[in-house]
């Protein structure tokens, strides 16, 4: 049983099931969390010299302390390091390390440090396991959950990967306090769609109480980020490898991520671009009569008081590129968009896309 104050979240998929465990002030705990898994006493842990400067003494501490006998392996900060060039230095550390079939990773950092340290997980030595201890709030809520692991390639992001789930999610809300407000803008991104696509209550919540979410008020922290990681466990057991519900989980995605690639993944966080597309898709919605117009501005409201974006930026609204964009997305089949679109707060539905006059 979690202690009080903390909680815990089963991912439900059968001899890979594993709990999330989430609380304030947890890192230093880490390492007895993890011997009841029985890893090898030889483990490595992932990060980079931003997260590891604030937090790598308390996790390698912690993991000393309950007696692994941890290699470290830091690789530098940022998107353009997540490719098969470090993926590639990563392997050989852990070479020299030693690591075997029953060691671990633990990957101690935002999405990026998350999804390379998961496909090196599931791609050394055949697969071994991993942990995420994820310290961004997009991390936190969505990308350490789900085993979606993977790199980018020049031709396209994420595009080298494979499914492979953690054995444990060990999140500490106290590692929000040193996110920058703009990384924290885009993790509430995620956490908004959650509300649209499956929960008009939380959706609620997260008007009601935007003050104090944006304040890091813990009690509300920790009710964003259960019902975020409830919500994603829930449709993850029951679709892992997206062969249908799953792909709710991409509302926003289809618009975010023909946005990033226009602007070269520069002028945009993820998330960012994530919220223009929950509100592009929500205006297809309105238009097909899905969605009425409060909801369509509750959404759009919503998302703008989090300090997050509502629109397509001027200079590429209607541009033939978003459309080709979207249409190189690898979720689209052929030359069809097939987008999520809510049909009112807390539910959507897959449609296909064909007018993109909303673009404009
Ligand atoms: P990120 O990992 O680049 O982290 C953002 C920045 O915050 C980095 O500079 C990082 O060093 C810093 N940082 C991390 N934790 C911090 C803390 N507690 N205090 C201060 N600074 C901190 O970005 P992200 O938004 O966490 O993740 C984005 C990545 O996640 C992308 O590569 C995206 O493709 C991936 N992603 C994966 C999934 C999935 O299901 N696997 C889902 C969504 C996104
Ligand atoms: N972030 C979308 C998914 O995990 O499916």
């Amino acid at each position: 049983m979690p202690d009080a104050g903390k909680i815990e979240i089963t991912v439900a998929l059968g001899q890979r099931s594993y709990p999330i465990r989430m609380g304030s002030s947890t890192l230093s705990e880490l390492g007895t969390a993890m011997l009841p898994f029985n890893f090898e006493k030889r483990i490595a842990l992932v990060s980079n010299p931003t997260v590891y400067s604030l937090y790598g003494q308390t996790v390698l501490d912690s993991l000393s302390g309950a007696g692994f006998d941890v290699a470290l392996i830091k690789i530098p900060d940022g998107e353009e390091y997540k490719n098969l060039l470090w993926t590639e230095f990563i392997y050989g550390e852990l070479l020299r390390a030693r690591l075997e079939r029953g060691s671990c990773l633990v990957a101690l950092g935002g999405g990026v440090i998350g999804d390379i340290t998961g496909f090196c997980a599931a791609t050394y030595m055949r697969g071994i396991r991993f942990v995420q201890v994820p310290t961004t709030l997009l991390a936190q809520v969505d990308s350490s959950v789900g085993g979606k692991t993977g790199v980018n390639h020049a031709l396209g992001k994420n595009m080298i990967g494979a499914f492979w789930q953690p054995s444990l999610v060990w999140i500490d809300i106290t590692a929000l306090k040193t996110l920058p407000a703009r990384e924290f803008a885009a993790g509430m991104a995620e956490v908004i769609k959650y509300g649209v696509i499956r929960d008009r209550a939380f959706f609620e919540y997260l008007e009601k109480e935007a003050a104090p979410v944006k304040n890091l008020s813990p009690e509300h922290l920790m009710h964003i980020l259960k019902r975020s990681c409830e919500i994603k466990a829930e449709v993850v057991a029951l679709d892992e490898r997206e062969s249908g519900l799953r792909a709710i989980l991409n509302y926003g995605h289809t618009v975010g991520h023909a946005v990033e690639t226009l602007t070269g993944y520069k002028k945009y966080l993820h998330g960012e671009a994530v919220a223009i597309g929950m509100c592009m898709e929500a205006r297809v919605a309105r238009e097909r009569g899905l969605l009425d117009a409060a909801d369509h501005e509750r959404i759009i409201k919503l998302v703008a008081s989090y300090d997050l974006p509502t629109e397509i930026p001027g200079d590429l609204a209607g541009k033939q590129e978003l459309i080709n964009a979207m249409l190189l997305d690898k979720k689209v089949k052929g030359s069809e968009i097939r987008a999520v679109l809510p049909s009112g707060i807390g539910n959507v539905r897959m449609e296909t896309i064909s007018d993109f006059s909303f673009l404009t």
